[in-house]
């Protein structure tokens, strides 16, 4: 789970690497490291630390060089040390590899090789590659052939890029799962993860597949296959998010940019077509059984929907985080699989894709990226169009999914006969104020939450508590306290607390309680039973409510009060108030918000 790039054809691309793996760094961001080739030699600067300290302390950009690769790390394999740091070097010192994914098969290699009388200087996984290289190439003398003999011994999953100094004009790479595609430009070439690498100079990009490899150079490329060797006709594709997209354009944080970025991002899943919509709403009702995966965020848009689903169209999804699909899951052709991801590269939600194309289960995905592995992987995607997000924490692309997500919902009410064609329209209504709704929330709370954050920034536990289409809320908002401010959130249902968490409340535990609109009248009344139950035993209440009237201090110890709305969207503007909390804490604790200790943007190891 690391960012990979290179580039090859510029003066000086010490200066393009810099920026291109600054753009990746919510994929890792504990160490990072570039490997040049100046004066025909091999030189690799690397430590520990973010791309603009390590570059200021290895004094990277007084390197000029026409050709470069860069990583910056999420440590798997071997502490955040130096050492661990890529670019790896071989032994003969002619190759220096980047890496993203994990060699499973690494330790067997690494025994072998050190029989051979190779050296090893890290504990890494990676640095297998480099020796392998250059053991092939003392036998064969060929850097292509030798590359296609070490992935063929290569167990697991990776990305891998390499110079040398054999070849001082090109750059080689290959792929399996992990991702890597090449910016195109006319004299200049680039590798990266993702589009974020050199969205910066060309939004001309092709994708490298599994078992594919690439050899570039700054006049052109050319992708192989690595079992067979023949060259694999690639077109190329138009990325359509614009670099600017990308900064983070006078907010102080990507989080806070991208939450003010929601109204756009709703609209623009509104904006997707009917057909795109009427599609995965016909693949869920053709299924004898459809489901439903995510992970993290995804996981708890994906338990809304099945709430959504539930609610508008009577129609039960199971619904399963991505990482438990496999072990719970007994999908046939006649099942279908329904996947949420922004990034469509997490390594446990591909799994439970890639499982169920194995058992011949058609597939479906709600995707941000496009062109991500998943995006490609199944047999009908909708790409949400949020535009980037750097955050690691996800909050436009989430709200995003939530909508789209309630659209289905809306199409197989139809179908289902389970709504009318009027409550249909009246909902579509309601969703197309929501952009408008959510812009205001945004100017006009902003402020308020931001005080109440100051003030219980202290707090060392917190309760989340909803029920209904209010608990997946509950549980997405206390995941955002605990990735951004590092505060112990637990949400849950809230008709859960009185069979043991009740337990627990007294001055050192606070909770948020997640008010649906009075309109809903049974969810209402049974949400306000866990206030009571809470209050009943002293216990500190945020209540995050529509109820307009105003302060109700017997009820609450704290409220949050939102403009009255229709049941459809009020869940929205619960989860935009939670984001807005968790920043607002982080921010007072001194966070690193936008990239949480431990944590990195997309996951793509298991
Ligand atoms: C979100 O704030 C998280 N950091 C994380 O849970 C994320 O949602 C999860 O890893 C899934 O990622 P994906 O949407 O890219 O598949």
């Amino acid at each position: 789970m690391c960012g990979i790039s290179g580039a090859i054809g510029l003066k000086d691309v010490s200066n393009a690497l810099f920026e291109s793996i600054r753009n990746l760094e919510y994929r890792g961001y504990d160490s990072c490291g570039v490997a040049l080739i100046e004066k025909k030699r091999l030189l690799v600067k690397k430590n520990i630390g973010e791309v603009e300290s390590v570059y200021r302390k290895e004094n990277i950009l007084r390197h000029r060089s026409n050709i470069g690769i860069a990583h910056t790390r999420w440590a798997t394999h071997g502490s955040v040390t130096k050492d661990n740091t890529h670019p790896f070097l071989s032994k003969c010192g002619k190759f220096a590899v980047v890496h993203n994914g994990i060699i499973s098969n690494y330790r067997l290699l690494r025994e072998q090789l050190i029989r051979e009388g190779y050296r090893f200087h890290s504990e890494t996984d990676s640095e297998v590659i480099p020796q392998l290289l250059s053991k092939f190439y003392a036998k064969e003398k060929n850097i292509e052939l030798a590359l296609r003999k070490t992935m063929n011994v290569l167990e697991g999953t990776f990305a891998l890029a390499f110079i040398t100094t054999y070849l001082p004009d090109h750059i080689f790479c290959a792929k399996r799962e992990s991702p890597l595609m090449l910016g195109i430009a006319d004299e200049t070439k680039f590798i990266g993860s993702d589009f974020n690498s050199f969205i910066d100079f060309t939004k001309n990009a092709v994708i490298i597949e599994d078992g594919e490899y690439a050899v570039i150079s700054k006049d052109g490329y050319i992708v192989k296959n690595s079992i067979t060797g023949e060259e694999v006709a690639k077109t190329i594709m138009k990325i359509e998010w614009d670099s600017e997209t990308s900064k983070k354009g006078g907010y102080p944080h990507y989080m806070l940019k991208e939450i003010y970025e929601q109204p756009q991002t709703v609209q623009n899943a509104l904006d997707i077509s009917e057909d795109d919509i009427a599609d995965l709403s016909n693949m869920i009702s053709k299924a004898r059984q459809a489901y439903l995966v995510g992970v993290g965020t995804t996981f708890y848009v994906a338990k809304f929907g099945k709430y959504t689903l539930a609610n508008l169209a009577g129609q039960f999804l199971p619904t399963v985080s991505s990482d438990e699909f496999m072990s719970l899951a007994n999908v046939d052709s006649n099942d279908f699989v329904l996947a949420v991801s922004q990034s469509g590269e997490t390594y446990d939600t591909l799994s439970a894709l890639r499982y169920a194309k194995l058992n011949k289960c058609p597939t479906g995905a709600i995707v941000n990226v496009m062109g991500s592995t998943m995006a490609r992987l199944v047999d009908k995607v909708i790409l949400q169009g949020s535009g980037p997000e750097i955050s690691v924490i996800s909050t436009k692309a989430a709200i995003s999914q939530m909508a789209i997500l309630v659209r289905i919902g809306l199409h197989l009410g139809i179908k289902n006969k389970k709504i009318s064609k009027q409550t249909y329209k009246k909902h579509m209504k309601d969703l197309r104020e929501l952009p408008e709704i959510i812009h205001g929330i945004l100017n006009e709370r902003s402020g308020f939450i931001h005080r109440i954050a100051h003030r219980y920034c202290q707090v060392k536990h917190w309760l989340y508590l909803g029920r209904g289409i209010y608990y997946p809320i509950a549980l997405e908002s206390a995941l955002k306290m605990k990735e951004v401010a590092y505060v112990h959130a637990e949400g849950m249902p809230g008709g859960f607390l009185k069979h043991g968490t009740l337990a627990m409340i007294d001055e050192n535990i606070n909770s948020i309680v997640f008010m649906p609109p009075k309109e809903d009248k049974k969810l209402y009344e049974s949400t306000l039973h866990c206030v009571e139950e809470i209050r009943a035993r002293s216990g500190f209440v945020l209540g995050i409510h529509f109820d307009a009237r105003g302060k109700n201090k017997d009820l609450f110890s704290e409220e949050l009060i939102l403009p009255s709305v229709s049941p459809v969207v009020a869940p929205f503007l619960q989860v935009v108030i939670a984001q807005l909390l968790a920043y607002f804490t982080g921010t007072s604790l001194k966070r690193n918000v936008d990239k949480p200790r431990a944590l990195a943007k997309s996951v793509t190891v298991g």
